[in-house]
């Protein structure tokens, strides 16, 4: 399926997607949803793909659901056909995903970005969810991940006020992990993907799985959670390679089973 609204290169084994409506600061409509979902899921079963980059403009990652789409929805519309349901499959997705931000990522571009596993933010990231002020809410998680991420004060506060958080508060909040000058956020994006790509794919993935558990359970479980695929890693052929190549002292070779 050729894209209209993203643009895909795959750079030895990262993907890197871009998202593309620049007339409208790449609001996510439709077909651009469409798009970045069959993008990621399809990279996913491509066992060459070991990390996924999704980025935007340096003017804005993205500005949000496309409200002109959305405007005269009603709510027979929205609710019957699941509107947003479709990123549950963003969410299943196993390759990690980093998203590489610039500019604008508000609304669902806020909330596009917190579906990733990783946010490098360039110095000019913008986060807001500014959805009350068009009189909705955050409704692509939100209102849940924001609140998890940079816990219920200042997640309450920018969804109730719209207020927008720059890179600096949002790395000082837990929201992103690093913040880079703007004209090195790709470089620094790409190099950390191929860090991730370079290990083993099965281990990646058992990894990213067993950090997303801490978000949906409670220490206990989510300790023996980790325990049993921890154990289960020792059946990989790159557990073995892995360990072997430390005490031999050469680099791993990952035959990513
Ligand atoms: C549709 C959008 C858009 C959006 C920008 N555009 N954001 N179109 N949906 N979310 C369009 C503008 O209409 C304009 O088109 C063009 O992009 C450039 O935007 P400007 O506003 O002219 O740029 P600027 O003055 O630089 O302001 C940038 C901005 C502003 C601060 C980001 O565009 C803005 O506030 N956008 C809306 C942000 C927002 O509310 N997002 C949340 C959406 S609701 P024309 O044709 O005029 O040139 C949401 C809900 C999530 O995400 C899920 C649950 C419902």
């Amino acid at each position: 399926m050729g894209f209209e609204t993203i643009l895909t290169d795959t750079r030895g084994r990262v993907l890197l997607v871009t998202l593309n409506r620049p007339q409208a600061l790449n609001a996510i409509n439709r077909q651009l949803a469409t798009e970045v979902i069959e993008a990621v899921t399809r990279a996913d079963t491509d066992p060459g793909i070991g990390c996924i980059v999704l980025t935007g403009s340096p003017r804005a990652f993205a500005a949000g659901a496309d409200i002109k789409e959305m405007q005269a929805a009603t709510y027979a519309e929205m609710y019957g056909g699941d509107h947003f349901a479709a990123w549950d499959r963003f969410i299943a997705v196993r390759t990690p995903i980093l998203a590489a931000v610039a500019g604008y990522a508000l609304g669902g571009g806020c909330e596009l970005a917190m579906m990733c596993d990783v946010i490098l933010a360039a110095d000019t990231a913008m986060f807001g969810q500014p959805e009350i002020k068009l009189g909705v809410m955050p409704g692509m998680g939100g209102s849940q991940r924001l609140a998890r991420f940079v816990g219920k004060a200042k997640a309450m506060e920018m969804c109730l006020t719209g207020r927008m958080m720059d890179a600096g508060e949002a790395e000082r909040a837990g929201l992103v992990s690093r913040v880079i000058p703007a004209d090195q956020l790709l470089d620094e994006a790409l190099k950390t993907a191929e860090t991730i790509a370079s290990m083993s794919l099965p281990i990646a993935m058992m990894t990213k799985e067993a950090v997303n558990r801490a978000y949906e359970t409670t220490l206990t479980e989510g300790v023996r959670f980790e325990r049993r695929v921890f154990h289960a890693m020792f059946a990989t052929e790159d557990q073995k390679e892995g360990m072997a190549a430390f005490v031999e002292k050469r680099p791993p070779r990952f035959s990513h089973r």
